[in-house]
């Protein structure tokens, strides 16, 4: 497993503009890498976590915080959250060969993953926010987080050089 974070970087500031607009108790950052939006979620939110499948990087972060677990996605947590957020993993990948950016098949076998995580861990009323990509298969994954039992909706895209950002909100309504 590559050690290094992940510096903060188009996705994390085009996921982070929305953030800043959230407020309430709790807020969850899976893959906290660097813990960039970790530490933003700790300006509105009264009790952040942070979890990170890697050990290192979580123990080396740059913009450091409280409450951090190295696990997969929340597996170590049972606590509903208000938000929780993930700049996912999602680049279309045979395999996973480096866990900070592959996504495996059509960049949606490593979210999925994680939504079965953390689809717990969402409280009912309460917001999931995640980062994909026109490279991976995103309806697939949105049509995933409704068979969950979440609604989600394209909050924003934004044009780079060889992709689109794509950034979803999905409500779990019950
Ligand atoms: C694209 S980076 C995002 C880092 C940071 N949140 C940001 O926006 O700059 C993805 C992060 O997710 C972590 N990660 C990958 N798979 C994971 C999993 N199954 N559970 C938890 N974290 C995971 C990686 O180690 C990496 O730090």
């Amino acid at each position: 497993m590559r050690d290094e974070e992940y510096s903060p970087s188009e996705d994390t500031f085009f996921i982070a503009d929305y953030i800043e607009k959230e407020k309430g108790v709790s807020a969850l950052d899976i893959g906290s890498g660097s813990g960039y939006l970790t530490k933003l979620l700790g300006k509105t939110f009264t009790f952040v976590v942070g979890t990170d499948i890697n050990f290192v990087v979580l123990k080396n972060q740059t913009y450091r915080t409280e409450n951090l677990i190295c696990c997969n996605g929340a597996d170590a947590i049972t606590m509903e959250f208000d938000l929780v957020v993930c700049n996912l993993p999602y680049l279309a990948t045979d395999e996973i060969l480096d866990a900070v950016t592959d996504g495996g098949k059509e960049g949606v076998e490593i979210p999925i993953k994680i939504f079965d995580s953390i689809y717990k861990n969402i409280k009912i009323g309460g917001k999931f926010l995640f980062v994909t990509s026109s490279l991976s298969n995103y309806q697939k994954l949105m049509d995933y987080t409704q068979k969950l039992g979440l609604t989600p909706r394209i909050l924003a895209k934004k044009k780079l050089f060889f992709e689109e950002l794509i950034l979803v909100e999905a409500i779990r309504e019950k």
